[in-house]
């Protein structure tokens, strides 16, 4: 089925221009004016920007974590998702000490491949580096098209990686390709404060911020990049919450290390007073790392209009108040950590960015889009309106007011992290592979029609244009 969009303005990471697309089989086949062929339906987007489908580099869909599972699968996740204009997830595929990296592979394959509305890759979750997964790694780059490895730094005595293996993957990484990505807080510290805590007869949610501080995210950050320096390798470090870390990251670029940051709306608009709230509804707001006091949130948008960040990632592990979050009632450690945010991550960026002029129309459309195709390999395929590229199009209405709330959200959780929040933007009509998943705010996708993507190796020259700082060696 051929479609023209007509009357919209494009918007990519580089341009904003009046112009009509053609998609046919799926692609992108033509940008103009006036385009006409023959059967083609015409979609009219009068008064909104298209954009390329978001990219989301960081989500946990239908994942074990925190003694329960995250409540939104790939189905609930991917629909709510696509609802907030991402086309594209790229989820933790997490592993078992001692078992194939296959084994887990396939696993997520079997929890995406029927349920999927828009398209979707996996990175790995690197916990032990031995004679067994090296062997592996090979296989899951080149077969597979997994070419991003995770490494938690925190968690201790779940996903806690020791230093010996972050620093071998980030080895093994430069070798074959790939990027490594770090959960930076360093876990061990972080368990002596919390036991303290809990000793001392502290149960409360405050006490998740108040034993996760920012120096512990910051020295681990820092760890990491010099990790990287030195083994002139690639790194991407996920949910950036604080100036501590973005203070790591910009030193470690401005000494030319190749290393990456990603924020998540919850840092840049929700504060470390959240946990406060009554009635244990702080639990709501526990995630690591933690809410930050208020005025983290201007060194993060500032990062993200300077290139410090780069990119926004929802870090969607959602699990309800109800029955999972209350786990912890009386034990802050016991609440699972995480939250719903994969269907207002484009939104909140849009509304609380570009429109309060805090980042450029262009830049939303690199932070949520383009730059996470370049890193993780999606890119031309992905993350922009090209001839050639997937017609992954968001038809995005810049001017509907709208409040964000659990009851008209599509995520299958009991609450909204935003819950109250006036927003200006809402994406209308969204498009995958050239078609409509999300159309005139209606779902008409159909679960299992998202494609396993296998994605490019890392390729730094694709990364470096002429307003960074990144020096390449
Ligand atoms: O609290 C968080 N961030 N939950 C998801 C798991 C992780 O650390 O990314
Ligand atoms: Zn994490
Ligand atoms: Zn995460």
């Amino acid at each position: 089925m051929k479609k023209i969009i007509k009357n919209g303005t494009i918007v990519t990471a580089a341009d904003t221009y009046q112009g009509e697309i053609l998609i046919e089989d799926g692609k992108i086949t033509q940008i103009g004016s006036n385009l006409s062929a023959i059967g083609a339906e015409v979609v009219d987007a009068k008064g909104c920007f298209v954009f390329p489908g978001g990219i989301d580099p960081h989500t946990h869909l239908d994942m074990p974590f925190g003694g329960t599972v995250t409540k939104d699968d790939f189905e609930s996740g991917t629909i709510a998702a696509a609802f907030g204009g991402t086309t594209t997830v790229i989820d933790f595929c997490l592993t078992n000490k001692g078992e194939p990296l296959k084994n887990s592979i396939q696993t997520w394959h079997d929890k995406s491949k029927e349920k999927a509305v828009i398209d979707y890759g996996f990175h790995l979750m690197i916990s032990e580096i031995n004679e067994d997964v090296l062997g592996e790694l090979p296989q899951v780059i080149n077969e597979e098209g997994i070419t991003s490895f995770k490494v938690f730094m925190a968690y201790k005595n779940v996903f806690q990686a020791d230093d010996e293996t972050l620093f071998k993957t980030l080895i093994s990484a430069k070798e074959h390709g790939a990027l490594v990505m770090v959960h930076a807080e360093n876990g061990d510290v972080i368990d002596y404060l919390t036991k303290k805590a809990l000793d001392e007869g502290n149960t409360a949610p405050i006490y998740h911020a108040l034993t996760r501080p920012p120096e512990l995210e910051g020295e681990a950050t820092g760890r990491a990049a010099n990790f990287t320096g030195l083994a002139n390798s690639q790194l991407y470090v996920v949910h950036v919450s604080c100036a501590d870390a973005v203070e790591q990251i910009a030193k470690a670029r401005s000494k030319g290390f190749d290393v990456w940051g990603e924020t998540c709306p919850q840092y840049l608009v929700l504060d470390q007073s959240y946990l406060e709230k009554p009635n244990f509804e702080g639990a709501k707001y526990v995630w690591s790392p933690p809410l930050r006091e208020k005025w983290n949130q201007d060194v993060l948008w500032n990062a993200l209009k300077s290139g410090q960040l780069q990119t926004i990632g929802s870090d969607q592990c959602s699990f309800d108040f109800k029955g999972q979050k209350d786990l912890g009632r009386d034990d802050f450690t016991k609440i699972p950590n995480g939250g719903p945010i994969i269907e207002d991550r484009l939104s909140v960026l849009f509304s609380e960015g570009v429109k309060k002029g805090r980042i450029s129309l262009n830049q939303f459309v690199d932070i949520t889009s383009t730059r996470s195709a370049k890193l993780f390999g999606l890119f031309p395929k992905k993350g922009t309106i090209a001839v050639g590229a997937d017609a992954d199009l968001v038809i995005f209405n810049p001017n509907i007011e709208r409040v964000i709330s659990a009851e008209t959200h599509h995520m299958a959780v009991d609450y909204n992290a935003f819950e109250g929040m006036k927003i200006t933007g809402e994406p209308v009509s969204v498009l995958s592979r050239g078609e409509f998943v999300v159309r005139d705010k209606q779902f008409v996708g159909k679960p299992g029609s998202g494609q396993y993507l296998k994605r490019a190796k890392y390729n730094k020259n694709a990364l470096v244009n002429q307003n960074e700082t990144l020096s390449i060696q």
